[in-house]
């Protein structure tokens, strides 16, 4: 049997659609996990596959919560911070909420940090902090955050918080600002944009897709994962007090390059596009960053994961969405 390596690693929000396939990614390079999730989404079962793991471990709780978190920290080397409201619609729905947890919640937790001894702390944050961009220049971690939601206003605040205060925080930290994430996950949410037009158009339904011409990058499960574990095996005086862009420049894509992928592969159309959606973001990201400085590469595309996703529609999977509709998508949080 293979040992552990001496590390612990918490990962707050390892319940959710990244943290269920980068808990597996993290325990299959042997590290012990410790998940603190308080499971609003009922996706508890998103892990099942690994409680029986002795390097694995689960406490249900909030991140806000002193006792929780404290009971978490037991042993722990690293932390990585996935928990949020995420998305922009479900923060518009819950904006107290969203401010609670994503801003002050974060904040709180990076300054109660300070009485652990720790390695490293990722933060994940979002390409969405860049907004709407007037340029087709490819946006790098200097570009201008033009934060067009309240999801990432609350990201753009904690990022700030932590290079502000840098000198007060007794550890080291890094900012990871992923592309939009796409692939398969035991927690799959198919309010995503690959996953959601795969699947309507997939069950050949019609498509409404706004603002076709709309750039945005987009990142696999897996790859997130392996450059969350890039920073966890680089050596500190790469990654301390930076910020990285985490997908590849290959896959910025409009909405309208997402459904030919998939119309290609499924020989069908039914697509209307319309102009005037909710969604002003518009942005290209520029990946070269954490390319050079941590040597990522990203493995999969959107369009692998196209032809995966459709398959398992097909083979019947996921039929029991529209019964369990808000584990399969960032709709409705039980509070
Ligand atoms: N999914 C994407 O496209 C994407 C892109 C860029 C960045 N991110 C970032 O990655 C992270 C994870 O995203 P995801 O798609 O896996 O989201 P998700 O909603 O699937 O998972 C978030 C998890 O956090 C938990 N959680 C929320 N608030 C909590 C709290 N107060 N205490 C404890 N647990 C709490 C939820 O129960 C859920 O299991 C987020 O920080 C998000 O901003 C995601």
């Amino acid at each position: 049997m293979n040992q552990t390596k001496n590390r612990k690693l918490l990962v707050i929000g390892g319940a959710g659609y990244i943290g269920s396939v980068l808990v597996s990614h993290l325990l299959n390079s042997y590290y012990s996990v410790v998940v603190l999730d308080k499971l609003f989404y009922n996706n508890k079962r998103s892990l099942a596959d690994l409680m029986s793991n002795r390097a694995f471990s689960f406490i249900q709780g909030d991140f806000s919560d002193n006792s929780s978190l404290d009971k978490a920290m037991d042993g722990v080397t690293d932390v990585i911070l996935l928990a949020a409201l995420v998305g922009d619609p479900l923060c518009k729905k819950y904006p107290d909420e969203a401010k609670k947890i994503n801003e002050d919640g974060s904040i709180n937790l990076i300054k109660r940090l300070n009485r652990y001894t720790l390695d490293k702390f990722i933060f994940l944050s979002t390409c969405s902090n860049y907004g709407l961009r007037d340029t087709d220049d490819p946006a790098d971690e200097k570009a201008e955050l033009n934060p067009k939601s309240l999801y990432a206003e609350t990201k753009v605040n904690v990022e700030r918080y932590m290079i502000n205060n840098i000198k007060s925080i007794n550890y080291s930290w890094t900012i990871l600002r992923s592309a939009t994430a796409f692939g398969l996950s035991p927690r799959m949410r198919f309010d995503l944009t690959v996953s959601e037009f795969t699947r309507e158009l997939a069950l050949g339904r019609e498509l409404l897709v706004y603002d076709e011409n709309t750039w945005r990058p987009y990142c696999h499960v897996d790859d997130i994962s392996d450059a969350i574990l890039k920073v966890l095996e680089a050596p500190g005086k790469l990654v301390s007090g930076e910020i990285f862009n985490v997908g590849s420049n290959g896959e910025n894509h409009t909405k309208r390059k997402i459904v030919d992928v998939i119309t290609a592969q499924l020989k069908q159309n039914k697509v209307k596009y319309e102009k005037g959606g909710r969604d002003p973001r518009n942005y290209k990201v520029n990946f070269d960053k954490i390319s050079k400085i941590l040597d990522f590469r990203t493995k999969r595309t959107v369009e692998d994961s196209v032809e995966e996703l459709i398959n398992e529609i097909k083979a019947g999977r996921f039929t029991d969405i529209e019964s369990d509709i808000n584990f399969y998508g960032n709709y409705s949080i039980n509070l």
